[in-house]
């Protein structure tokens, strides 16, 4: 019985451990998968007008993910945005505007956006539309 209950908790422990190193394992994983596109975000200008949870000048993170699901599609269109940039009055998000960002090549446009639509979607917490 004493050897039963001894396989009992080294089991417990035992799953207990394992559960613990994939959580850990799935999140550098993540943090690894976006590390690309942070390092890109910070190197750009993007800062000055967007953050993780707060809407600056731009919607944050939280509210663009909010927006779009980060299917393949709605990456490649929101880092065309980015590059060309939107004019005042004619985004989607108010009457701000965005700079354009002409030398960003697709595919680091493409990793910067999957980096910020990676946080949480923030919906109850829309973004303020400008009203200049
Ligand atoms: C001068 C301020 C400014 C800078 C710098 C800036 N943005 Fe923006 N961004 C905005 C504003 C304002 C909007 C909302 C435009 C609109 O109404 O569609 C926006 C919108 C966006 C959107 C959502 C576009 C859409 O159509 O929904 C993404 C994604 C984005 N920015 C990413 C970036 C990235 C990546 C960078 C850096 C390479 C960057 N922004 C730099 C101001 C800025």
């Amino acid at each position: 019985m004493t050897k039963l209950y001894n396989l009992l908790i080294a089991s417990a422990i035992f799953a207990s451990c394992n559960s613990s190193t994939t959580k850990t394992a799935e999140k550098g994983t993540d943090t690894l998968r976006f590390a690309k596109g942070k390092a890109l975000f910070a190197q750009n200008d993007c800062g000055g007008c967007h953050a993780e949870k707060d809407a600056i000048i731009g919607p944050s993170f939280s509210n663009i993910a909010a927006e779009y699901e980060a299917s393949p599609a709605n990456i490649a269109h929101l880092a065309h945005v980015v590059i060309v940039g939107v004019k005042p009055n004619e985004g989607v998000w108010g009457s701000r505007e965005m700079t354009p960002h002409l030398k960003l090549n697709p595919s680091d446009a493409e990793e910067i956006v999957k980096y910020m639509l990676s946080f949480p979607p923030d919906p109850n917490k829309p973004f303020l539309h400008n009203t200049k």
